[in-house]
């Protein structure tokens, strides 16, 4: 399966699904990868791992709609069967979506539905939960609301403070989002209502 991984950040993730598709057995591979930002480190990963990528910045665009427009076109040039996004800090359009029905996956560092939105770990630490975790699942028009595909719990310490606990998270999530993406991409993905199965 060919997969397309937008990312806004130091691509972590996008390092764990890179080194997954190296292995035939994967059955999927990063065929491209899209940044908002021209100076993300995601971008820097994918060079180095001979895989196309390219940057939409907002800066090059008139105006919302036509970044949107301009994102969905450097997507769509790649011809992905499922489009992973792995710390891409936007929200796509509707008309994204519809470009790639029920194909677009996301992972969150909070176990949704708690916890959406840009600060899920800053929010977790501050309510004073004892579990948090990661959830993978499909995007549909809301922010972290679309149906769940995967979760993994992760503890939260005492002393913990955002950034540790968050990069405890990274590294539950980095796996869940491989093991994820590869079972999907070799079993497909049912999705009735609300409920996300697997195979
Ligand atoms: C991940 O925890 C992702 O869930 C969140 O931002 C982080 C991105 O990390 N939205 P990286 O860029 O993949 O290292």
């Amino acid at each position: 399966a060919r997969l397309v991984v937008l990312a806004s950040g130091g691509g972590s993730n996008l390092a764990a699904l890179l080194a997954a598709h190296e292995d035939e057995a994967y059955g999927a591979r990063v065929v491209g990868v899209v940044s908002d930002r021209p100076d993300a480190g995601a971008l820097d990963l994918a060079r180095d791992a001979g895989v196309t990528s390219v940057a939409v910045s907002p800066a090059d665009f008139a105006d919302r709609a036509a970044w949107d427009q301009g994102i969905t076109e450097a997507v769509e040039v790649f011809r992905p069967d499922w489009v992973v996004l792995a710390g891409f800090m936007r929200i796509l359009s509707p008309d994204f979506l519809a470009r790639f029905p029920g194909r677009v996956v996301n992972t969150h560092p909070a176990l949704l539905p708690a916890f959406p939105g840009a600060h899920g770990v800053r929010d977790a630490l501050a309510y004073g939960v004892k579990m948090t975790g990661c959830t993978v699942h499909v995007v549909d028009d809301g922010v972290d609301t679309g149906p769940i595909i995967a979760q993994a719990a992760v503890p939260v310490l005492d002393d913990d403070e955002e950034s540790a606990l968050h990069e405890r998270i990274k590294v539950a999530e980095r796996s869940l989002l491989v093991e994820t993406v590869g079972r999907v991409a070799r079993e497909g993905l049912r999705v009735e209502g609300r409920r996300a199965a697997i195979g």
